[in-house]
Order: C-alpha cells, then structure tokens, then sequence
C-alpha cells in the first residue's frame, strides 16, 4: 500500500522508515513552514495513507517561537489533511499528552477535558482540531514521553549522564507513559491498510491514546528502570537523586500527570501497546549494543 510519511530525521519518522514505510519526506522536499507546500507533496505521491510524524517538538523554544509552532503543528496539519481529504488518502495524525493540564487523578481518557498549559501543547491542540475538520479519515494519536534507540532523547541522555557522573538529578513529580518510537511507528503500520479501507462513517477514526502501557512512571522512576537494565549488563549506573520539577526549570510548564489509558485504542484496533518496561528493555540493550 502506498504511505506518504512527513519527518525524515525525526525519532519517529526514523522508525518508521526502518520499519519500511515512506517515502518519508524531511524539510527540504516538504517543509511544513512553507504554506501550500505539505499540501503539494501529498498531492504529488497520492498516498493512501497520510503519516504525520513531522511537528515543532522543542516544546520551551515554542514559548518564545509560537508563530512558528502554530504554522507546524496547527495550519500545515490543516493543510495536510485538506489534501490527503481531496486525495482519498486517510490521515494518521500525531498528537500530544500536552493537551491535558496535568489536573486529573489517574491515567488521561481521550473524552477528558483538554486545556495545554503550554504553547507546544497549545499548537498541537489546534493541529488535532484542524485535522478533524479537514479530514473525517483521521485518527489522531496522542502519544507521550516518546524516546527512541537514537538521537537526542531521554534515554540516551540518561545513558550519557550515567556514563559521566555518580550522581543526577532527575524530576520525580511529573507522571507520564514512556513510549517507544518504534511502538510507535509499529502501531501505524499496523492500523493503515485498515484505515485505507475504511469509510468515514466507521467507527474508528477520531481521537485514540498510544503509550506505553503499565503503571506509568515518574522521570525518576524512569531513569531508574533504564540504569535497572543497564547495570545487568555491566553498564555504568549513577545514584538518581529525585528532586521537584520546580528545582530543574523550564521555559514551558509541564503536566504533572500526563499518563494515558489506551483501551479505546485497544478496543477499536484489536491491538495494544507493549508494556513501556519490556521495550525499554529492547530498546536499552539494542542502544548498549550498538554502542559497544
Ligand atoms: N518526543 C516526545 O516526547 C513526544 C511526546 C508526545 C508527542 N510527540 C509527538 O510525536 C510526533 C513525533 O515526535 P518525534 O519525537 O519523532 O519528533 P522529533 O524527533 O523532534 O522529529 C520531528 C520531525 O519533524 C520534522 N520537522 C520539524 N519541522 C519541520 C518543518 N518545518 N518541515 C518539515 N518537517 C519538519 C523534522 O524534520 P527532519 O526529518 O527534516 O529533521 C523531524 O522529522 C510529533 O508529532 C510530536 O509532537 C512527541
């Protein structure tokens, strides 16, 4: 089947074309801050399906840069879908935990209340809305806490850290669903020949939580299963000290609960989301690996 994927060098745009979709179009051949221009290159690939892993991710440098994560993560996905909607193509649409506020007790359902509490939240939020209206084949996965076995990512920052000092700070206040990109990217597959088949008036497309499942974690608790996996093998683990998010400030403010039920995921696509520990796992060991 024919997949158009926007993002190239993006963590999950990577997976994705390891996992053998694409083309996956980087910004010189679609660059989301030009208008018109995702919209040009879904027409020119007549995609069935439209993956939009592309998005404005530096979520403090969007305080001060809301113009351009507003034209990314809300007009260009507005345009995406327009053309994927004259096309025939359905739209998988990447969204944000940052949606919600942080407010709730326990894990997020899709029909909870959202109110971003920060730009990039904000941009994503409008991204979702613009999708939706433009193209009734779309669903929307809000994911979170989303790493990957490259690039610059929790992950392989703690990794780094651990490799240099004996001690790190790390938050322990903020509760989030770590996600593999490579979960990620597998869930899509997954769902797109589904979606090429199916018309709008299915009861599939909308709003869906993809994260990795199990009880969610702290940024601490996470740091400690990924030096947990890296000492079994031999690896350098330093002492994790847990402090409060005010003590590591920030431009952008953070949900303190951000964690996602994804059983409205499960139900509709038949599919769920690998427990985060077990990909952890996977994905540490394959980044040990590849570093030796
Ligand atoms: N990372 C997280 O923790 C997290 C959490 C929740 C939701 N999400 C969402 O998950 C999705 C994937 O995130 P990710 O972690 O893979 O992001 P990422 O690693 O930061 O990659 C972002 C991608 O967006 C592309 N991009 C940025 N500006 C662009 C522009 N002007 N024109 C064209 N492409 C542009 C980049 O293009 P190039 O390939 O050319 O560099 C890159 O492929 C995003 O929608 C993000 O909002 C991420």
């Amino acid at each position: 089947m024919k997949i158009l994927v926007f993002g190239q060098k993006g963590q999950l745009a990577r997976a994705l074309a390891a996992a053998g979709a694409g083309p996956c179009l980087g910004r010189d051949q679609a660059d989301l801050s030009v208008p018109g221009a995702a919209a040009e290159a879904v027409r020119a690939h007549a995609p069935e399906v439209v993956i939009n892993a592309a998005a404005y991710t530096t979520v403090d440098q969007a305080e001060e840069d809301r113009a351009a994560a507003f034209r990314i993560n809300g007009e260009a996905v507005g345009e995406i879908a327009g053309a994927a909607a004259g096309t025939g193509a359905a739209l998988i649409h990447i969204s944000t935990d940052y949606v919600y506020d942080g407010t709730k007790q326990g894990p997020y359902r899709e029909d909870d209340p959202v109110a971003p509490i920060n730009v990039y939240g904000a941009s994503k939020l409008a991204g979702e809305r613009a999708a939706l209206a433009a193209n009734p084949r779309t669903v929307i996965l809000r994911t979170a806490w989303v790493y990957a076995p490259w690039g610059r990512n929790f992950v392989t920052t703690m990794l780094r850290l651990g490799a240099e000092r004996e001690r790190i700070s790390v938050v322990d206040d903020q509760i989030g669903s770590p996600t593999s990109a490579i979960d990620l990217a597998d869930a899509c597959l997954a769902i797109a020949p589904r979606l090429a088949g199916a018309e709008a008036s299915e009861d599939l497309w909308g709003i869906h939580h993809f994260a990795g499942t199990g009880a969610p974690a702290s940024w601490a608790a996470f740091a400690a299963e990924i030096f947990r996996i890296a000492d079994c093998i031999g690896r350098a683990t330093p002492a994790i000290d847990a402090i409060p998010g005010a003590d590591y400030p920030a431009a952008a403010r953070r949900p303190v609960n951000s964690a996602l039920d994804c059983a409205k995921f499960i139900r509709t696509f038949g599919l769920s989301p690998p427990a985060w520990r077990q990909s952890l796992r996977r994905d540490v060991l394959a980044l040990c690996a590849g570093a030796d």
